[in-house]
């Protein structure tokens, strides 16, 4: 498996005092030097962590791939459009919510969902939605088009140690499963740590978990580079 590392927490941090540090587009340096396979922004309507000259000054620094983290909002599509990155991933937004808080509703909004993403399809950028692990939702991904879809892991982080934990694995295991079956490719994320991260060994076939706020938080005490590394190591 592949890791993605989410710098959102990073621009959270500087815009706590307005400046240009710590700068997220550096964190992104990092990460990649220590192993991630890709970086994952989530350019928010209301621009409350990354901002769009982040997302432009990672379009031209980037060594490895931008997966541009997006809501179904024009102006954000547009953004997309101009600046091309490796892949989009599609998510529910709610602007009170503290972090995407449940996958984006795909079956429920199948035209919207398929009309949104055509002109990105079209321009070649790789599409996957957020999606939680549930049958519907995995089948309508794929009338959509999209390539990927990744799996909202948030639930089972919360019942990792808990009764539920098994019940909520086994929804991640038989998404993929099915996900992979009719030809979709399969992600993962939200919620992962350093120390749930291993049952998603369990899961055949994931390519990419995109992994945020545990390693920017371990960072603090052991330094990005380490923290990527170690969830690197735990996930190869
Ligand atoms: N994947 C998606 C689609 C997300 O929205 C997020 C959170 O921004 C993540 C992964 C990373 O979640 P976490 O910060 O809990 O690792």
């Amino acid at each position: 498996m592949l890791l993605g590392v989410n710098i959102d927490h990073v621009a959270t941090l500087r815009n706590a005092r307005g400046g240009v540090e710590p700068d997220p587009v550096k964190a992104a340096a990092v990460c990649e030097q220590n192993g991630a396979a890709s970086i994952t922004t989530h350019l928010r309507e209301d621009r409350r962590h990354i901002k769009d000259r982040d997302v432009y000054t990672l379009t031209r620094t980037l060594t490895t791939k931008l997966n541009l983290e997006m809501a179904m909002a024009e102006d954000i599509q547009k953004i997309a459009l101009e600046i091309k990155p490796y892949s989009i991933c599609l998510v529910p937004e709610k602007r009170q919510e503290i972090t995407t808080e449940g996958g984006l509703d795909v079956a429920g909004q199948l035209e919207k969902v398929s009309e949104f993403i055509k002109p990105l399809l079209d321009a070649g950028i790789i599409v996957s939605l957020f999606i939680d692990p549930a049958k519907e939702q995995v089948e309508a991904s794929k009338k959509t088009g999209a390539q990927f879809i990744e799996m909202h892991t948030g639930a089972y982080a919360e019942a990792y140690g808990k009764k539920n934990e098994e019940a909520e694995f086994q929804k991640l295991k038989q998404a993929a499963q099915l996900a992979q079956q009719i030809g979709l490719n399969v992600n993962a994320g939200h919620g992962l740590n350093y120390v749930n991260v291993h049952r998603m060994h369990e899961i055949e076939g994931l390519v990419e978990l995109n992994i945020g706020h545990s390693i920017i938080s371990r960072a603090v005490f052991t330094g990005l580079p380490e923290a990527v590394s170690k969830m690197v190591e735990l996930i190869k």
